[in-house]
């Protein structure tokens, strides 16, 4: 077998034009195949549930780990789980798949994985991809991932990370797509989309609200109003169940003083009640066991009767369930009704991905076989457009033909595993081409010498190399810095108080600006970091996240401008930690910020804008827009409000640029978003080239919710922003006669319709 017999994703090209459409139709709408199937798989599911004992019950709703201590393998032939974590390789997961079968009932197990942007072979991390503003790629990316797990018998991911976050201290940022809940919404979908044509299917996480802990702490409680929940923080999980994942995974944190494990009004009045999901749920990682310490369950039985009662219908290696849900039934206090309704869940998503039916997997498949040339391809094109140029001053890139060496220096020019991100599933260090090494094989074709030197240790808690990688940088006529967090830095339980650069990494960059040669800064990291005097120091910036297996050669791509950077920032980028939480879509307030009067918005010390805002990234060429034209005067609900614009590429390259459209409701019943982006679209032009792009967005769209849920679309004026940026300028106006009003429950009805 070699990584060739993987057919390739479907997707043909993967720079062809992708327009930000989410697909309609649901993944498990697709495979159940119409009304005859759904009503075939209840059948099966009841006539299964009718056989099964309490016991063979409450085991399906138990998810075990293959950790070291902790797995019995006998657990599997005896009915005792539903589900199992952690196994990654075929020989496991065929003897699992083989005990199950053994069972008296041989229900086959799901088996889930952090698959979150790559199997083997790494894609760069979701926020980096959500800077591509490129769902397609998404879709690419996840269905190679996918592929790859699929191979090896996982059949079940725990991704999307659906969390929107205000808050770059919180270290998950890095597992999202950021601040924005249009951007996200359609990102998100089109990686449960991804993740199921390639084979794997999906949970969409941590619902909800995760994304906001106070502080920036991961795990920390989070307060938000239900309206923001609602217009923020709940579309992108809506987006993911519309495209069709069958499972969610609740949040460990307390929303609104209420964990989410035992929030019945989330799980199930929301979820179930208002948007129709009938998958299952699953808990966080030992997330009913946590409820202990959150202090809303005096015992392991009550922790599980709540969780169960709420709306969790699996718990995550926690063993409450197992433990004390038959008592509790037989007790009287959780009916059996209840059980069976958690059960039924999890036996449906397993008859419609068709597992009852499925073949093991093949013992000798090995994933060594990745990564394959194309998935490396794949992962070179996608990466190479999820980098952010946000500073080029002097066209110091893309590099010329005059510069004859190049310093490659850095702790991160030279981490393999660093550069996979803070998630690696299998990933292999020796599986990715560095930085240094990618920029190396571009070089040496064209006899440009690489001067390396990385300046410090991965940490950069030393500093006795920096002389080195200063003796590097003046030997070069150029040098690049690739400064940043190790994956460590980032990721889950990795907020930080300070986004500086770490330990020495100021001292080593000093030093390289002082040398008075030309600095490209590349900030490979899990979110943007505190860029302080260096912001103005250093000529050219490129935040390249994560980019994965292939970060060397998409690096040089760009540097070497065979590839014309197109990302765009997914989220704010603060000047300093003390402006945290800051984002685009804020609220006006009644003292709007004036440099000549002190009493309005502001700090004492720092700017109150962001270093760069949502939305912003450079080219290597540059993009005017002209002629913004609103097609109608007014529009009535039902109808689209369509806007034109022409977009002129005015520089010397072709390039893509991200068209995108940003509306305010300036005078409404509460207070509204200075900014919000409604649509966007990433066009490629030729030098000169201009085209008109036209938005047609639905009235629906243009409201919010209230407190009590209720969502509206008042009537009166609309402005709408076209742009570049969040700062997008050109202004045009449209005025919406007749409001709409729906209240929870009745949006199910709107199936089809725009998301609200
Ligand atoms: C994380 C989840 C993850 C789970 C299983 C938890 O700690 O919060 O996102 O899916 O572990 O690995």
């Amino acid at each position: 077998m070699t990584a060739r017999a993987i057919p390739a994703p479907r997707t043909a090209a993967v720079r062809s034009a992708v327009k930000p459409a989410v697909a309609a139709l649901g993944f498990l709408a697709a495979l159940a195949g119409g009304a005859a199937a759904q009503d075939d798989v209840e059948r099966r599911v009841n006539d299964l549930l009718a056989r099964m004992t309490l016991e063979e019950k409450v085991g399906q709703l138990n998810l075990i780990s293959h950790g070291k201590n902790e797995l019995r393998w006998e657990d599997i032939a005896e009915g005792k789980t539903g589900a199992l974590i952690n196994f990654n390789n075929a020989q496991d997961v065929a003897r699992a798949q083989a005990l199950a079968k053994s069972s008296r009932l041989g229900i086959p197990p799901l088996f889930g994985l952090d698959v979150l942007h790559g199997f083997r072979t790494q894609f760069p991390v979701p926020l980096g991809e959500a800077a591509a503003f490129n769902p397609g790629l998404s879709r690419l990316a996840a269905e190679w991932s996918a592929k790859e797990a699929s191979y090896v018998g996982v059949n079940w991911t725990y991704a999307p990370m659906a969390d929107l976050s205000r808050d770059i201290r919180w270290g998950r940022i890095v597992e999202g797509f950021g601040e924005d809940p249009y951007l996200g919404s359609v990102i998100t979908a089109a990686r449960v989309e991804g993740f199921h044509a390639g084979g794997l299917t999906t949970s969409a996480k941590h619902f909800a609200g995760y994304g906001a802990p106070i502080g920036g702490r991961d795990y920390d409680t989070t307060h938000i109003p239900v309206a923001e929940l609602r217009d923020v923080y709940l579309p992108p999980f809506r987006a993911a169940i519309e495209a069709g994942t069958p499972t969610i995974m609740a949040a460990f944190n307390a929303l609104n003083g209420v964990p989410s494990m035992v929030n019945a009004w989330l799980l199930t009045d929301v979820l179930r009640g208002e948007w129709g999901f009938d998958g299952f749920v699953t808990s966080d990682w030992a997330g009913i066991h946590e409820l202990l310490a959150h202090g809303v369950a005096a015992d392991p039985a009550e922790a599980a009767r709540k969780a169960i009662l709420a709306g969790v219908d699996m718990d995550m290696v926690g063993g409450f369930y197992i433990k004390h849900l038959p008592d509790e039934v037989r007790a009287g206090r959780v009916p059996q009704s209840v059980v069976d309704e958690s059960v039924r869940r999890v036996l449906r998503v397993k008859m419609r991905l068709g597992l009852f039916d499925k073949p093991f997997v093949d013992p000798s498949r090995v994933d060594a076989i990745f990564p394959s040339p194309e998935a490396r391809q794949a992962a070179r094109e996608i990466a190479r457009e999820t980098f952010v140029l946000v500073r080029n001053e002097g066209d110091v890139l893309p590099i010329r033909p005059e510069i004859r060496s190049i310093a490659v220096v850095g702790p991160l020019a030279d981490a393999a595993r660093d550069q996979l991100g803070p998630h690696g599933a299998r990933a292999h260090a020796e599986d990715a081409v560095s930085v240094v090494e990618g920029i190396r094989r571009r070089a040496a074709p064209s006899g440009i010498a690489v001067n390396f030197a990385p300046g410090c240790d991965l940490f950069c808690r030393q500093a006795d190399q920096i002389a080195a990688a200063v003796e590097a940088a003046k030997r070069s006529d150029l040098v690049v810095a690739v400064m940043g967090e190790p994956h460590e830095a980032s990721g889950e339980a990795a907020s930080r108080a300070y986004l500086t650069f770490l330990n020495r990494q100021p001292e080593l960059l000093e030093a390289l600006v002082a040398t008075g040669k030309p600095v490209v800064l590349l900030v490979m990291a899990g979110r943007p970091v505190e860029l302080g005097r260096f912001a103005d120091k250093i000529p050219a910036i490129l935040h390249t996240w994560f980019p994965g297996t292939e970060a060397g050669p998409a690096i040089a791509d760009v540097l070497f401008g065979d590839f014309n950077p197109s990302g765009k920032l997914p989220v704010s980028w603060p000047r300093t930690a003390g402006q945290l939480p800051i984002f685009y879509n804020r609220l006006p307030t009644g003292r709007p910020t004036r440099a000549d009067n002190r009493f309005t918005l502001g700090y004492m010390d720092e700017a109150v804008t962001p270093l760069y805002p949502f939305g912003y990234g450079l080219s290597y060429t540059r993009f005017a827009f002209t002629d913004l034209k609103v097609a109608q005067e007014r529009v009535r609900p039902g109808e689209t409000v369509s806007v034109t614009v022409t977009v002129t590429n005015t520089g010397a390259r072709a390039g893509q640029e991200v068209v995108q459209l940003y509306t305010r409701d300036p005078v409404a019943s509460r207070s509204r978003p200075l900014r919000e982006l409604k649509a966007f679209d990433k066009i490629m032009l030729a030098p000169g080239e201009a085209r008109q792009v036209t938005f047609n967005v639905p009235v629906e769209r243009l409201g919010f919710h209230q407190e009590d849920g209720v969502y509206v679309v008042e009537p009166g004026e609309i402005q709408l922003f076209v742009g570049g940026s969040s700062a997008a300028d050109l202004a045009g106006r449209v005025e919406v006669i007749d409001g709409v009003r729906i209240v929870p429950g009745e949006q199910r009805a709107s199936a089809g319709k725009p998301r609200l």
